[in-house]
């Protein structure tokens, strides 16, 4: 067969927003040489298990399987360890355990992992003390550091993306494949979140009940091969569309683009125009892909986006990822839901509770409220309700670290406390207790349902 030209699939002169301003532009030598290591560079997931993925997505978009995607708001080259990367693993299988439990659902695990590293940001430039230098853009762009150097866009870093990670990827199998994911070794990580009594205690009798749970399937001589492994997909917001393409190979199985970077990869609130450049790339590869919508999208931007990337209305090809905001979600979520079901696209409805419930702490410090991210939840899963829909997951900003980034839970983190130990490189999130209660609190939800 002949080579296809990956660039030849996409539709040239289209408006890409959000993208770096490179040296020597997108054209330019150093742009140009990245691009070319990365395209020599093998895929970092295998089609087949993107292809799997979505299969599962469809279940869940039917009501049969339960979301939970979870990580940084921004990875970073120098967190990429292996405590850090353990204990963001360790988080989401533990949340998925429970939520589990309670929905008699299979849980599709995701990480906002192995290449979450550039961001969209509302300004260009940042301003301290006078200086102007250009935003951080993510680890893929510049360097967090308030310097000229660092702040200079360096295409280098698109390389050291797919270095770090596929570095991620191989621990993550390791840890999902090896043992260390064994759903006895998760409960017991959950019987210490309970036995601590500012939190724990609310939780104490859920917890007790998946125990017996697994007490009773061992009395009894079972013991699956599914206890001791689990399936765990990567996932990022697909921006730098110079990085994405090259990453981007045509499937020996079927002679299809795919995105080989991730298995999941989703647009932003910020770059899913209709007629622009990360439209079109979403349109062209198979991955299952997800949409971001914000308080302000309409039915008519829903339905358009259905017919740009799901015209054969293939099932688990498209997620829509609300991010509403607490106080809008009951009023902007059932219009679009009632809209979409009426079309009778496939969809899966996931909620980021997360972008829309930021705000900046009195000492100036981006914070989200704890109980902001459960009341967006809740209404999520009572519009669900009411229109007979199915509430298909949630999408969390999340790290396995105690940080304190985000306000309230049992913890009662304050506004003092943020500065105590707040390390994101770009928004808060939640920390390891906090996101157990959620969890603890969303399997309520579930089993409410
Ligand atoms: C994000 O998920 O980190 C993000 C930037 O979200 P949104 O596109 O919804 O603002
Ligand atoms: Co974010």
């Amino acid at each position: 067969m002949p080579a296809i030209d990956i660039n030849a699939l996409f539709t040239p002169g289209l408006i890409a927003a959000q993208q770096p301003q490179w040296p020597g532009g997108v054209d330019g030598e150093p742009v140009t040489k990245a691009v070319s290591t990365l395209k020599k560079l093998p895929p970092l997931v295998f089609a087949g298990e993107c292809d799997n993925l979505k299969a599962r997505i469809a279940e869940a978009a039917a009501g049969r399987a339960f979301w939970l995607q979870g990580g940084d708001c921004a990875e970073t080259f120098v967190a990429a360890t292996a405590d850090s990367i353990r204990n963001r693993i360790k988080t989401i299988l533990q949340m998925a355990a429970v939520l589990q439990y309670f929905s008699s659902l299979p849980v599709i695990k995701v990480g906002r992992m192995a290449g979450q590293f550039a961001k969209p940001r509302s300004n260009d430039n940042e301003t301290r003390d006078g200086v102007t230098l250009p935003a951080y853009r993510g680890d893929a762009v510049n360097d967090l550091e308030f310097t000229l150097e660092s702040r200079t866009p360096n295409p280098e870093r698109l390389v050291q993306v797919y270095n770090t990670s596929a570095a991620t990827l191989n621990l993550v199998r390791a840890f999902t494949q090896g043992g260390f994911a064994d759903l006895r070794q998760v409960h017991e990580w959950n019987k210490g979140f309970v036995s601590d009594s500012r939190f724990g205690a609310r939780y104490e009798q859920m917890a007790n009940e998946i125990g017996r749970a697994l007490e009773f399937m061992v009395s009894a001589g079972v013991d699956p091969e599914e206890f001791k492994t689990v399936d765990f997909y990567s996932s990022h917001e697909a921006l730098i569309l110079e990085y994405e393409k090259a990453l981007t190979r045509i499937d020996s199985r079927t002679d299809l683009p795919y995105d080989v970077s991730a298995h999941f990869v989703w647009i932003g609130e910020r770059t899913r125009q209709l007629d622009g450049a990360h439209m079109d790339f979403a349109s062209k590869i198979h991955n299952p892909i997800g949409i971001k919508l914000g308080p302000k999208s309409t039915i008519e931007d829903a339905l358009a986006m259905i017919a740009k990337l799901n015209p054969n209305n293939e099932p688990g090809r498209l997620t829509f990822i609300t991010r509403m905001g607490a106080g809008l979600i009951r009023e902007k979520l059932p219009p679009l839901v009632q809209a979409v079901t009426d079309s009778g696209a496939n969809v899966l409805w996931v909620c980021d509770p997360m972008h829309g419930n930021t705000y900046e702490a009195p000492s100036g410090y981006k914070t989200r409220r704890f109980e902001d991210v459960t009341e967006e939840v809740r209404g999520f899963f009572e519009v669900h309700k009411k229109l007979g829909t199915h509430p298909g997951g949630i999408h969390i900003e999340l790290t396995g670290d105690d940080v304190t980034e985000c306000v309230g839970g049992g913890e009662q983190i304050s506004h003092e406390d943020l500065a105590m130990r707040y390390e994101t490189a770009c928004d808060p999130r939640l920390n390891h207790t906090q996101s157990l209660e959620l969890a603890f609190l969303v399997a309520e939800m579930l089993r409410d349902r």
